[in-house]
C-alpha cells in the first residue's frame, strides 16, 4: 500500500492547490476528471504511455519469475510502471501478485485494471450469449450478466471484454455464438441489458465490473463467414444495422469499447478515425476508453496499411485507439513518435485521462485490492445464487422448433427411453466456447439431468463421437471422425424404446473465435446415425446442442420433435430435462434464422425487397431466387413454439402524433397449458429516400398467459422506431405509408397499413 498512499497524498495535495481554480473555470468537470488530471500532472511521458499498454498474464504470479524473453520484458515493464492493464490474470492470489508490483514497486503506484473475457459466466457458466438472446427476456439476461460480474469480481477481475454486440447474419461465422444474433433492435436491447448487468448502478461496488462493447465495428460481417476476413458494407448497413447496438451500449454507459480486426471502408478498424474519433468519441461523446483487439495494432502491417509497428502505433493512436492489447507497439514506439512530432502529447494525455478515469470509477485508486478478497472469492464462486441463476437462464434459452403429435413433454412413468449421442453424456461441451475460467467436466450432462427423474427406464448409447480429444481453446477441434462402430448399440437400444432422445450437434469448441465452418450440417457421422436410428424407431426427440444455427432440413422433414438446446452452461442437463418433462414450458424464440442449406447464407429476415421480388410462377426465371432451393429459411428469426399455442387478433393501429403510432392487439393462449409468448411488432416503411427492409422488428413483449386467457397488448412506436439513418449518418423520419405486422415470429402476417 506504500506507493498507493504516496499517490493518494499527492492527489490530495494537488486538490488543495487546484480545486477552486478548476471549479470556477469548468463547472461541468466531474470529481473524477479533477482527480485524473491531478494524477496525469505527476506522470512522465513514459508512465503515461505505460497506462496505454496492456499485457496478457505471463507467469504463475505466486511462483518464480518468468524465464523467457518476452515474459521477462513484461515483468520489467510492469515494475517500471509501463503497464496499465493486464488480461488473463485471474484468481485473487494471482491478481494480488501483479497488482502488488504495480502499486508497491512502481514510482507512482497506479493500480492496474485487470481485464478478462467474462463472456457468459466466469466459472459458473451460463448459456452462450446467442442462447441467452433466444430468451428475449431482458431481465433474465441482465441478471445473468450481473451474476457473472459478481463472480468474476470476486476472483479479482475489474473489467470484462463483453458484451460482443456485433450483428451477425452468417451462421458460418464461429463467433455468432458470442452475440445476440441478426437483429439490430433485439441486439440493442440485449446490449443494454448486458452492460447494465455487468456494471450495475455503482461501478465502484466490488460486485460489478466495467463492460466493453466489441468489436467496433463491422466484425460480424466477415465475408463468407470466415473469421478475421474482409468486411465490405455500405453506409446504410453500417448506420442502420451494425452501429445501433454499439450506440445503445454507449448510451447505457459502457465504460470501454474494443475495436476490431477487420477493415471498414478499406481502413482497418483499429486505425479508423472515422468510427473511433468522429462517431464514437465525437458524435456519441463517449467518455470511456477504446482498447485494441489482441495484436490488432500490429496486424495493420499485414493489412497493408502500416509499414511497420511504429507506423501502426502512430495510425492507431491518432485514430483513437487508447490502449494497446498485446501488440507492444505503444510501449515501444509512442515516446519516439511524440518526440518526432508525429503524435501530439495531448493525444496521449487524452487516452490516459480516459483510462485513469475508468480506474477511478472502479474504485481502484481508493483500494487497489478491493477485488482481492480470498474469503469473498471462496464464498461467491459457484455458490447457490450462481447455480440457480444459470439454471434459470438456461431454461429460458431453449427453443422448441417442432413438436408433432406432442411427443413432448415426455410422460413421467412407464416409458422406455433410449438416449443416444456423445453429447448427451458430455460434461464439457455444454459449457461452449469462451468460458476460460469454466472448468472442463463441470456441466451437468443431459444424461445426468434425465437421471434425476425416476419414473422411466433409461438406456444410453454414444452412437458416434463428435470430436476427438483433447479439446482446447487454442487448438482446432477435430471433426472428421468416421467411426460408426457405436451405431449397432444405438440401434439396438432404439429398437427397444418407446421414445428415443438423440442429442446431436457441435462440440463446445466447434464454434467461437477461429471456428468458422463451410458446412452447417451435423459434424462427423451424426447425420448417418440419426438416419440409422430413424430407420428402426421414428419416435425421436432431437435435442440440438450447438453454437450456431445449423442446416437440419432432413431432420425437420422426418423427426417429429426438435428442441434447440444450444450450449447451456453448467446447469445444461438439468435445464433440458426440465423442459423435456414439462416442468418448464419452453418460451425461447430464435435470434437468428436457420437456413435450409448452407448455400443460403447469409440469410436474415430483414432483407431488401429488390426489384425482382415476386414468385410469379414456378417456371418463371427472371426473379431473385435459387433454382435448387427456396428463398425461405428453415426456421425464421423470432420463431419458437411452446407446449401451448397462441393466437393473435384484433390488430388496431392508430396514428397518435405526426411520427408516432399505437399498436393494439389481443393475444390469447388457446392451448391447455400456461405458457409464455414473445409477441413481436414489425414495421415496413413502404417508400423512403433509401430502400428499407421488408420487415424490421420494432417492439416486443414477453407475456405469460394461463390456458384460455387473453390479454390486450399496446405497443407505441415513435420516431426512434419509425425513422432510419440516411447515407450521411443522420437519423431521419420520413412521413408516408407504413405497414405494421404483429405475430409470434418474423413471419408475422396479421398486418395493417397506415399513413403517417
Ligand atoms: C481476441 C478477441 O477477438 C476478443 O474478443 C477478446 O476479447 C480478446 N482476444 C482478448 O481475449
Amino acid at each position: 500500500m506504500l506507493k498507493n498512499a504516496y499517490i493518494l497524498t499527492l492527489i490530495s495535495l494537488f486538490f488543495a492547490c487546484n480545486t477552486s481554480e478548476k471549479d470556477s473555470s469548468t463547472a461541468t468537470i466531474s470529481p473524477f476528471d479533477q482527480k485524473v488530471d491531478s494524477v496525469l500532472n505527476l506522470m512522465t511521458l513514459e508512465e503515461k504511455i505505460g497506462q496505454m499498454n496492456q499485457y496478457s498474464g505471463f507467469w504463475d504470479a505466486t511462483g518464480p519469475a518468468p524465464k523467457d524473453g518476452s515474459a521477462a520484458k513484461k515483468y520489467e515493464h510492469l515494475k517500471k510502471g509501463w503497464v496499465g492493464s493486464m488480461i488473463n490474470v485471474r484468481g485473487v492470489e494471482n491478481v494480488k501478485a501483479v497488482q502488488k508490483i504495480a502499486v508497491e514497486e512502481t514510482r507512482l503506484g497506479i493500480p492496474l485494471i485487470i481485464g478478462f473475457d467474462v463472456i457468459h459466466g466466469y466459472e459458473t457458466i451460463s448459456p452462450i450469449p446467442l442462447a441467452e438472446s433466444a430468451s428475449w427476456d431482458l431481465e433474465a439476461i441482465q441478471k445473468s450478466a450481473s451474476n457473472a460480474a459478481q463472480e468474476a469480481a470476486a476472483a479479482g477481475i475489474n473489467w470484462t471484454f463483453a458484451p460482443m454486440v456485433d450483428i451477425t447474419r452468417d451462421a458460418r461465422w464461429g463467433r455468432v455464438m458470442e452475440g445476440a444474433g441478426e437483429d439490430p433492435y433485439l441486439g440493442s436491447k440485449i446490449a443494454i441489458a448486458r452492460v447494465q448487468g455487468f456494471q450495475g448502478e455503482d461501478l465502484s461496488s466490488e460486485k460489478t465490473i466495467a463492460a466493453c462493447a466489441k468489436h467496433f465495428a463491422g466484425y460480424g460481417f466477415a465475408e463468407s463467414g470466415k473469421d478475421y476476413n474482409t468486411v465490405d458494407v455500405n453506409h446504410s448497413t453500417l448506420f442502420n444495422i451494425i452501429l445501433p447496438p454499439f450506440k445503445a451500449a454507449e448510451e447505457a454507459g459502457a465504460r470501454t469499447f474494443m475495436n476490431s480486426f477487420n477493415e471498414l471502408d478499406a481502413i482497418p478498424a483499429t486505425g479508423n478515425g472515422f468510427i473511433q474519433r468522429d462517431i464514437l468519441k465525437g458524435e456519441w461523446d463517449f467518455q470511456g476508453f477504446v482498447v485494441s483487439d489482441w495484436g490488432s495494432i500490429n496486424e495493420m502491417i499485414a493489412h497493408g496499411y502500416a509499414k511497420d509497428s511504429k507506423h501502426a502505433a502512430e495510425l492507431a493512436v491518432n485514430a483513437g485507439s487508447d490502449m494497446d492489447m498485446e501488440s507492444y507497439a505503444y510501449v515501444e514506439h509512442l515516446s519516439e513518435l511524440v518526440k518526432e512530432g508525429k503524435v501530439e502529447e495531448k493525444t496521449i494525455d487524452e487516452a490516459v485521462r480516459r483510462i485513469l478515469k475508468v480506474k477511478f470509477e472502479l474504485g481502484l485508486f481508493d483500494n487497489p485490492y478491493k477485488y482481492c478478497d480470498e474469503v469473498r472469492e471462496k464464498e461467491t464462486i459457484g455458490n447457490a445464487q450462481m447455480q440457480e441463476g444459470v439454471l434459470d437462464m438456461a431454461k429460458k434459452s431453449i427453443v422448441l422448433l417442432k413438436n408433432e403429435n406432442n411427443l413432448l413433454p415426455l410422460k413421467r412413468e412407464g416409458q422406455k427411453i433410449a438416449i443416444i449421442g456423445a453429447l448427451a453424456n458430455d460434461k464439457t461441451s455444454p459449457l461452449g466456447n469462451w468460458r476460460l475460467a469454466g472448468r472442463d467436466g463441470t456441466a451437468v450432462s443431459f444424461l445426468e439431468g434425465m437421471q434425476n427423474y425416476q419414473g422411466n427406464q433409461i438406456t444410453y448409447a454414444k452412437g458416434a463421437d463428435v470430436y476427438t480429444e483433447p479439446m482446447t481453446f487454442a487448438k482446432q477441434v477435430q471433426i472428421n471422425t468416421s467411426d460408426r462402430s457405436g451405431f449397432n448399440e444405438a440401434i439396438a437400444n432404439a429398437k427397444q424404446a418407446d421414445v428415443v432422445i438423440m442429442v446431436l450437434g457441435e462440440a463446445g469448441l466447434q464454434s467461437g473465435e477461429g471456428r468458422s465452418r463451410a458446412y452447417l450440417d451435423l459434424p462427423g457421422v451424426q447425420q448417418d446415425l440419426l438416419e440409422a436410428v430413424y430407420a428402426v424407431n421414428k419416435n425421436i426427440v432431437l435435442v440440438l446442442q450447438n453454437g450456431r444455427p445449423l442446416a437440419i432440413q432432413w431432420a425437420h422433414e422426418h423427426i417429429p420433435t426438435i428442441l434447440e438446446a444450444w450450449q447451456l452452461g453448467t446447469q445444461s442437463g438439468n435445464a433440458i430435462a426440465q423442459v423435456v418433462y414439462g416442468d418448464y414450458n419452453p418460451s425461447g424464440k430464435l435470434p437468428m434464422s436457420f437456413p435450409k442449406h448452407v448455400g443460403q447464407e447469409p440469410i436474415y429476415y430483414n432483407y431488401k425487397n429488390t426489384g425482382r421480388p415476386h414468385e410469379p410462377s414456378p417456371d418463371e426465371v427472371f426473379w431473385s431466387h435459387y433454382i435448387d432451393e427456396s428463398n425461405a429459411p428453415l426456421y425464421p428469426f423470432g420463431y419458437g413454439l411452446s407446449y401451448t399455442s397462441f393466437e393473435y387478433s384484433n390488430l388496431k393501429v392508430e396514428k397518435i402524433a405526426e411520427a408516432s403510432l399505437k399498436v393494439n392487439f389481443d393475444l390469447k393462449n388457446v392451448g391447455e397449458l400456461k405458457g409464455k409468448e414473445v409477441a413481436q411488432v414489425y414495421i415496413r416503411d413502404l417508400v423512403a429516400s433509401i430502400t428499407r427492409p421488408v420487415k424490421e422488428l420494432k417492439g416486443f413483449e414477453l407475456i405469460e398467459l394461463n390456458a384460455g386467457e387473453t390479454k390486450s397488448i399496446e405497443i407505441t412506436l415513435s420516431e426512434n422506431e419509425l425513422g432510419f439513418y440516411n447515407n450521411e449518418g443522420d437519423f431521419v423520419f420520413e412521413p408516408g405509408d407504413f405497414q405494421i405486422f404483429v405475430g409470434g415470429s418474423s413471419e408475422a402476417s396479421l398486418n395493417q397499413r397506415i399513413e403517417l
